[in-house]
């Protein structure tokens, strides 16, 4: 269920394969040994089976827990690069995911999810289109009483993120931007230490739409 590629998504493709052919994966800043946050917030929501989409997933190691704890996850990313390091890494287990292969801002969801869980990838969308196409594609990918989890730089965050310009939020101004649909239910902040030691402030909030 993806849509053809534009040019700005083959502009960001290209961007994102290059960040991934340079380091490894557990080099990059925003790599996450244990998803602690993400996990108890999906946990506060629903119960397994439920299904859950890890939005521009990356290798993260969320969908592995998911499946352990019997979720029933989807991975989405704009590169395959990183989604094949996932699927190595699960071997047969990688068939319990839905695997996606598209810019999120042009998924054509095959289904509504339980849950919608973005981390780090919202804040990257700096052009008012791009996040009203978003929200769109959030509204068709899920329901009511589905729970959206966006992770996204702080307001005392870097407004900058391998090598890209991002947008910094705080609670409100995420739940502003998301839209009256949209219950605010949950916040966290986390300080992640990055790979090379640097603090960057991370702002959650836990969504129930109406
Ligand atoms: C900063 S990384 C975060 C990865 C993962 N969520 C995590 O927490 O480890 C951003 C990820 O989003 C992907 N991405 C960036 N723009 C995207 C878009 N428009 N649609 C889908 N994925 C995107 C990138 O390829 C990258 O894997």
């Amino acid at each position: 269920m993806v849509k053809p590629m534009q040019k700005d998504s083959f502009e960001s493709q290209e961007h994102w394969s290059r960040v991934y052919s340079a380091k490894p994966t557990e080099s990059v800043s925003w790599f996450q040994e244990h998803p602690a946050i993400s996990l108890e917030m999906i946990a506060r929501s629903c119960e397994p089976p439920a299904t859950v989409l890890d939005v521009g997933a990356g290798a993260a190691h969320l969908v592995d827990r998911l499946i352990e704890r019997g979720y029933r996850p989807g991975a989405l990313d704009i590169v395959p690069e990183p989604l094949e390091q996932v699927q190595k890494r699960l071997g047969d287990r990688s068939s319990e995911i839905e695997w996606f292969i598209t810019d999120v801002t042009r998924f054509d969801s095959p289904h509504p999810w339980d849950v919608w869980h973005d981390r780090a990838v919202f804040h990257f969308l700096t052009r008012p289109e791009e996040r009203e196409m978003y929200r769109s594609v959030l509204r068709a990918s899920t329901r009511s009483g589905s729970t959206v989890i966006v992770a996204t730089f702080g307001m005392n965050g870097p407004d900058r993120c391998s090598g890209l310009p991002t947008v910094r939020y705080s609670p409100e101004s995420l739940s502003e931007e998301l839209g009256h649909d949209y219950d605010l239910v949950e916040t966290a902040f986390e300080t992640h230490q990055t790979p090379s030691g640097v603090a960057q402030e991370f702002v959650f909030c836990r969504f129930e739409r109406k």
